[in-house]
């Protein structure tokens, strides 16, 4: 079989979306900066390295006005992110940002920010430094764990997501068995099976019709309205500011939504294109709302709807 042109020619944002299915947890990497200033940025490349020595590894992209002091740090710290850490994070993505003004730090005996309330803590000394392409690979021995009870945050999709168990085989046969365990009793637990399941099979659908899950996102949010906030749209669609604004872009390019700024804010409006490409999807979602609620009445659907929307009233604080 020949080399298949499709997989040989593809666009910058064409790779960006095919590692952007490779989901990963969220730090912030932080160091003392050249100028005497801490340097923090929000990195999602960190990746274990070696177990003996324990070595730790993440790219700096060559762009960053903070990127000549962590290649000279000589130590630095990575900080693995909690679901609850989503401000934090877009506060650390922005470039130039006074980062560290929004947030409790001190500062360790090495020169290093070191940040309250994450996950994980590893503090590191610089083992070595790669030439990346247009990153720098930096390689840390991990010198110090701190470990907290709290639960990891994922980035996949270009969004925010928090990680839940898969359904396997070995957990509906303990189900069949009648072993209760006590994630049954958990409205959340089967708040988050379902909203797999269930996305699983919308977001087939999104992708048949040949739109990314998070474009989707955007322009179902936009429908029927006259316009969105892009802090609005972060809060509904889980998209990072980034991913938000280069999605918002490219739809723009295609004609499915309209940007503007008013006051200083951003705010994204629909167009009729846009809203035919998603109003198949909606009929589509239904559809298979109303399989997944085979036995619910009309009546059942409401209740549940009401109950969730409460649900993410009483905790809209959380996380953002
Ligand atoms: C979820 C997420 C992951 C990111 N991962 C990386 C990364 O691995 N490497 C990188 O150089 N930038 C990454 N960025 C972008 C940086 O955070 C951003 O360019 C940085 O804050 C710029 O810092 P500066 O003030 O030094 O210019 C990421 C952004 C987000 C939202």
């Amino acid at each position: 079989m020949g080399p298949d042109p499709k997989v040989q020619d593809f666009s910058q944002r064409d790779f960006r979306e095919a590692l952007s299915t490779f989901a990963t947890g969220v730090t912030i990497v932080t160091a003392p900066g050249l100028n005497g200033d801490p340097v923090g940025m929000t990195v999602s490349s960190f990746n274990s390295v070696s177990m003996d020595p324990p070595l730790v590894l993440w790219s700096v992209t060559k762009a960053a006005l903070s990127a000549q002091s962590f290649k000279a740090a000589k130590r630095f710290a990575v900080h693995v992110l909690s679901v609850e850490q989503t401000t934090l994070s877009n506060a650390f993505s922005k470039s130039g940002m006074d980062k560290f003004s929004v947030c409790d730090h001190e500062i360790d005996p090495f020169g290093v920010p070191v940040l309250a309330d994450c996950a994980t803590r590893f503090d590191c000394s610089q083992w070595a430094v790669y030439e990346g392409g247009d990153h720098w690979i930096i390689v840390g021995k991990v010198e110090g764990i701190e470990r907290n009870r709290k639960e990891g945050l994922v980035f996949g999709g270009g969004a925010y997501a928090v990680a839940a168990p898969l359904t396997t085989p070995a957990g509906r046969a303990a189900d069949h068995d009648g072993l209760d365990s006590p994630a049954d009793s958990l409205l959340f637990y089967h708040l988050s099976r379902a909203y797999h399941q269930m996305g699983h099979r919308i977001h087939e659908a999104v992708r048949d019709s040949g739109l990314t899950v998070g474009e989707w996102r955007i322009l179902a949010s936009l429908h029927g309205e006259a316009s969105r906030s892009y802090s609005e749209l972060m809060a509904r669609t889980f998209l990072d500011p980034q991913s938000l604004g280069d999605i918002l872009r490219s739809l723009e390019a295609d004609g499915l939504c309209r940007l503007s700024e008013q006051d200083g804010a951003s705010f994204a409006s629909g167009t009729a294109q846009g809203a035919s490409r998603v109003e198949k999807l909606f009929a589509l979602s239904h559809a298979i709302e109303r399989k997944a609620l085979s036995d619910a009445g009309d009546e059942d659907r409401e209740v549940l709807i009401e109950g969730l929307k409460q649900i993410v009233s009483n905790t809209e604080t959380i996380g953002s």
